[in-house]
């Protein structure tokens, strides 16, 4: 892990995209899917929070109807039939239960998540809603296109969530403008601390590209962003498949 403080929110950023996505395999990628899906979870909460510190914020109202109860990623198979309308955080966990994994390492990854959302939980609303500019106004998109160069994504549950970035790598540029007149760049860094912090500990496999460059007195890696013309290829939803009512290996993870 980086030893240097941050001082931006893009000093974070830079360390979670630096990390080892480009290398991981498929059993590492599927949990630092489970990984985001507790960011997911906060994300939505700290959304909300903004819409009632900022009710009369049409911006946030808007970027809010396309995070929540939307159709914007429907349909996928097994996760969102077509047209359906849910939360983003709710595809998320629909996808992880298209991959069954062992009762250990489910418990394993729920309760980091679950200590992750604890942390969260403990700043203030403030800092929360202010995290919509750091989130949205590029932070993501980043981190998003970073996931994107994992090479193995061949399996369901990683499918559905290739397809959750691809399409948030298309909307983020719009909601960028959303949370334009926002700004909390620097008092959201603990927030992406935490998130690092996460990824790290479902992910043992992230940092270790950082500690190979780090003790060969390297650059750490760079990502190019990958193509979304590669989309059709290997993320193709199945239009009019699945229903949502699968069963969810999960507990739901909470709301506000
Ligand atoms: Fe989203």
């Amino acid at each position: 892990m980086r030893k240097r403080t941050p001082v931006l929110d893009t000093d974070v950023v830079e360390g979670i995209c630096s990390m080892n996505w480009r290398g991981l395999s498929k059993d590492s990628l599927i949990d630092a899917a489970w990984a985001y899906y507790f960011f997911s979870v906060q994300f939505r909460e700290n959304l909300k929070i903004a819409r009632r510190l900022f009710p009369e914020d049409s911006m946030l109202e808007e970027l809010e109807a396309e995070e929540c109860d939307t159709a914007n990623l429907s349909p996928w198979r097994g996760v969102a039939g077509s047209g359906e309308r849910l939360d983003h955080d709710e595809f998320m966990q629909r996808s992880l239960a298209l991959t069954t994994l062992d009762e250990r390492r489910v418990d394993r990854l729920q309760a980091r998540g679950m200590k992750y959302l604890e942390s969260i939980r403990t700043f203030d609303d403030r800092l929360r809603a202010l995290s919509m500019a750091s989130y949205e106004g590029g932070g993501l998109q980043r981190v998003f296109r970073a996931m994107l160069t994992a090479a193995d994504w061949s399996d369901p549950a990683l499918q559905a969530f290739r397809h959750f970035l691809i399409r948030h790598v298309e909307l983020d540029g719009h909601h960028g403008f959303l949370v334009g007149h926002l700004n909390g760049h620097r008092e959201t860094i603990p927030l992406w601390t935490e998130f690092e912090r996460l990824l790290v500990d479902c992910v043992p496999d992230l940092a270790v590209k950082l500690r190979t460059t780090k003790a060969n007195g390297e650059q750490g890696n760079t990502h190019e962003p990958p193509s979304l013309a590669t989309r059709s290829e290997t993320a193709r939803p199945e239009q009019g498949l699945g229903t949502a009512d699968v069963d969810c290996p999960i507990t739901a993870a909470g709301t506000v």
